[in-house]
């Protein structure tokens, strides 16, 4: 959720480099994590200084920018999204720690136990200024310093007090998901930080070394970076990074790996927002997730690390995720079930852990994030794997949490979707758990390698209509300006146009806060129906009248239903299908597409349609209200 910062390096001198610039822009590009509140911290001299506060990076930007140089080497940032205690000043991060304020500290997590941790510290004579649980940490850390530094003879906050050690024995104190980041004036050259259930990576530099929620947070620096693992501690000076585990033992494994991001991909690139560039990036970010496949007239992914033989085992797949990538899920269950004969339930990640599912050796669970680090599916992750099953993650981010402990991964390849909501990620995901579909088909033996093949080729023809619909955004662009006072907006859809009405919806309310329903077209008359008055703007997604003809015909019958109510129908379908005209006001024309492929061409229009009518209502699309991009809390 939040997004944190580290730096240790050389640079004091030039003005518009110090470390504490190199912290703000890091936090630039983490702002998509977390945006109600920013802070940040620097040693000057023999104290800490802290700057935090309330809204946007922009607010605390400007605080900073008049600030005399320091000849600190080290600072840390944080860009929050709340959860103990309002966005406020006082809330923001960092927090001070220690009777005299010596050290400053970040968060990302919650740390469950905080309440008699800080019963305690109040019983010590420890004053807090925030509500939130962060503040306990601070004040733990900067405890044992003094504890420290008193074993080793030394005045309070004096040298002789270490820093990693005093992290060390707080960590073992705490319950809950953290990265902890921490600097302290008698440790004046090092960040330390810690993590359990809460991202972290090192950027390794000449000289400098950087931390980051992601790799986003040093990109500009250095495209070497290093993995922390979980419930390690990670010491970085300007010349050497240590990691330890909680137990205190070395890492000496730590993996390095090289960023493939290009730096562009983090810039808007001349588009009024990054959701606007994500959505027409997505022709070539299909191509992308689906490039270098086939080889020999086979299928391989090379990252499916588990036998094939075990594949051929499974009884069940169950797909866990949450938002977008669940919605995903919701869409290759047609394609995987069609093409595998597998079971394939897709459950979100939150409901699945707590409701004891059926999972053996013989289920497959499909882990599908952009983030690699939403909570909720890694704790979906760990359950499944305790129970037996083999995990495979459909990721976009390297080096994160849900690949690193699932079996096997298989990455998206999309670059680095910066908007909360989330577009070009959808496609690769849907992209990606295709591939996935076909490989266990022919592992499995469910098609002839001709069969795959044919199926592939008409995949790999997808990025020129995803390319087609995008070239006629401009309908849908003047639509939604057309439609900017609409307060309620129901979308319908059968088969794979079910999770597609649902996507819809769910683009709507996130990013222009209007109300929106997805519904199956086929549960209309049970119900919402009744939600159908004069003038109510309805999507509906049709199906291509050359797949089963009931199906396409059944939905043409459901747009006659809600316009004899009188609805406002904006349909979207397949070219040439001419039957929808007389009960459409308006038609959105997709190409024409497998009915099992056309999930990555229909919901592009609604996602044109919700980032367009957000930028007419004046609304930040790219960080909407109260979401953050990614979600590392339960
Ligand atoms: C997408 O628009 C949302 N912001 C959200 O639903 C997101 O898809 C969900 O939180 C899952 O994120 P993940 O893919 O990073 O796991």
């Amino acid at each position: 959720m939040c997004g944190i910062v580290g730096y240790a390096g050389p640079r004091p001198s030039s003005p518009s480099s110090r470390p504490v610039d190199v912290v703000l822009a890091g936090l630039a590009r983490l702002e998509y994590r977390g945006y109600d509140s920013a802070g940040v911290a620097v040693l000057d001299g023999d104290a800490v200084r802290i700057d935090k506060r309330a809204g946007k990076l922009a607010n605390l930007r400007e605080e900073v920018a008049g600030h005399e140089e320091s000849s600190s080497q080290v600072a840390i940032g944080h860009t929050r999204w709340a959860t103990h205690g309002a966005p406020t000043d006082a809330n923001a991060h960092p927090h001070r720690g220690g009777k005299h304020g010596e050290l400053a500290l970040v968060h990302n997590g919650i740390i469950e136990n905080f309440a008699p941790l800080k019963a305690e510290l109040v019983a010590e004579g420890y004053e807090f200024d925030s509500e939130t649980d962060s503040e306990v940490a601070a004040h733990l850390v900067a405890r044992e310093m003094t504890r420290l530094a008193d074993e080793a003879g030394a005045e309070e906050g004096a040298a002789g007090a270490d820093l990693t050690e005093a992290m060390r024995r707080v960590v073992s104190r705490l319950e809950g998901a953290f990265t902890l980041l921490a600097v302290d004036a008698a440790a004046p050259d090092r960040v330390v930080a810690a993590r359990r259930n809460s991202p972290l990576v090192v950027g390794l530099g000449e000289g400098e070394n950087f931390l980051g929620s992601d790799v986003a947070a040093f990109i500009d620096a250095t495209k070497e970076a290093l993995e922390v693992g979980q419930d390690q501690i990670v010491t970085v000076t300007p010349d050497d990074v240590a990691i330890i585990g909680f137990d205190g033992a070395p890492v000496t494994d730590a993996k390095r790996y090289t960023i493939e991001w290009d730096t562009t991909a983090a810039q808007k690139g001349g588009y009024p927002s990054f959701m606007a560039k994500e959505i027409h990036e997505q022709a070539s970010a299909v191509a992308d997730t689906l490039r270098g496949r086939m080889e020999n007239g086979r299928l391989h992914l090379d990252e499916m690390k588990i036998d094939p033989a075990l594949l051929r085992s499974i009884d069940k797949i169950v797909v866990v995720a949450c938002g977008t990538a669940a919605n995903a899920g919701s869409v290759v269950k047609y394609a995987i079930e069609h093409w595998c004969r597998i079971p394939v339930e897709v459950e979100l990640a939150h409901e699945f852990r707590y409701r004891d599912p059926v999972v053996t050796e013989k289920t497959l669970v499909i882990a599908i994030s952009q983030s690699g680090e939403t909570m909720d599916t890694l704790m979906a992750v760990r359950h499944a794997k305790e129970q037996g099953a083999k995990v495979v993650a459909i990721c976009n981010t390297r080096g994160s949490t849900i690949p690193r402990e699932s079996d096997a991964a298989l990455y998206l390849n999309v670059g680095p979707e910066i908007a909360v909501a989330s577009t070009k990620a959808y496609l690769g995901q849907i992209g990606a758990c295709y591939l996935l579909g076909l490989y266990l088909a022919q592992e499995r033996g469910n098609f002839f390698p001709e069969e795959i093949a044919e199926i592939m080729h008409d995949l790999e023809g997808l990025p020129d209509k995803v390319q087609a619909v995008l070239d006629n955004a401009a309908q849908v662009e003047q639509l939604a300006h057309d439609m900017a006072d609409a307060t309620s907006v129901l979308f319908l859809g059968r088969h794979v146009g079910y999770p597609t009405a649902m996507e819809g919806a769910l683009k709507l309310k996130e990013i222009a806060y209007i109300h929106a329903e997805g519904f199956a077209a086929g549960e209309l008359k049970h119900g919402p129906i009744a939600l159908v008055d004069e003038g109510q703007p309805v999507f509906i997604i049709v199906p291509s009248p050359r797949g089963r003809d009931s199906l396409h015909s059944k939905v043409v019958s459901n747009i006659q239903e809600i316009r004899a109510r009188g609805a406002r129908t904006m349909v979207i379908a397949e070219e040439g299908d001419t039957d929808v005209e007389p009960y459409a006001d308006v038609v959105i024309r997709v190409p024409a597409t497998r009915t099992l492929f056309a999930p990555l061409l229909t919901i592009i229009p609604l996602q044109i349609f919700a980032c367009e009518l957000a930028t007419a209502k004046g609304l930040d699309v790219d960080q909407p209200r109260n979401l953050a991009k990614s979600v590392t809390v339960e």
